[in-house]
């Protein structure tokens, strides 16, 4: 880095901090009841929302419970993904990673961002491992669905005196979306 004028070197350095240690963002879809999930499953179909998911969580780690795990019909290709389970017979598939709490799961997933040259870490759920990791978190990539189903998994609502709304994107249904929905980012407030 020494040849690099100092402005330079300021900016390096803070693409190395970030590198170390990548930001924390959670990224759910939400009823308007705070419903995210009924018997282990999505209670909708927003195909769009699943298109979504992907184009943010692709190349990135991604920190889930076991719940949300076995509720895939696979594990999700393109990405690292980190299991937080209590259970020691978990016996991850490849790119699958277990952590025995959350502590190990951002450590964990801070070595796998290095490692991929990601710039964040995703926390998908579900609604215990959002709760477990709230505080931690910098970034919320909100999907609000435009439903209030009955549901046994939930998200908490956004606090706005913590939570600064930074993009808003309203959209209809569209083919495969079985809702209106916005998607949505907020950033944590300084303090
Ligand atoms: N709408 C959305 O965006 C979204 C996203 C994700 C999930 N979901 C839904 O949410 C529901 C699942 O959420 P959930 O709250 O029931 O379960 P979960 O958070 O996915 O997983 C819970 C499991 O994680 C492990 N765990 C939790 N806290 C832990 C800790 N501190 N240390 C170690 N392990 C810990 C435990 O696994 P062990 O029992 O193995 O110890 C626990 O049983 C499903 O309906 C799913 O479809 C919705």
């Amino acid at each position: 880095m020494a040849y690099l004028p100092a402005a330079w070197q300021g900016i390096e350095r803070i693409r190395d901090e970030r590198l170390m240690n990548p930001p924390l963002a959670a990224i759910v879809a939400v009823a308007e009841n705070g419903v995210i999930g009924l018997d282990n499953r999505l209670p909708w179909h927003i195909s769009s929302d699943l298109k979504h998911f992907k184009a943010l969580t692709l190349g990135k780690p991604v920190i889930m419970g076991r719940k949300t795990f076995a509720s895939l019909a696979r594990p999700l290709p393109g990405r690292e993904t980190i299991v937080v389970t209590r259970g020691a017979d978990f016996a991850p598939p490849p790119s699958v990673f277990a952590a025995a709490d959350v502590e190990a799961a951002l450590q964990l997933a801070a070595q796998r961002a290095q490692a991929l040259g990601a710039d964040e870490i995703l926390v998908a759920g579900g609604g215990e491992i959002f709760a477990a990791l709230l505080d931690r978190l910098d970034r919320l990539y909100v999907t609000f669905v435009a439903l209030a189903p009955p549901g046994d998994a939930f998200f908490p609502p956004i606090d706005g005196s913590k939570w600064r709304e930074v993009r808003r994107e309203n959209h209809a249904p569209g083919k495969g979306d079985e809702a209106a929905f916005a998607f949505a980012e907020y950033l944590r407030r300084e303090l």
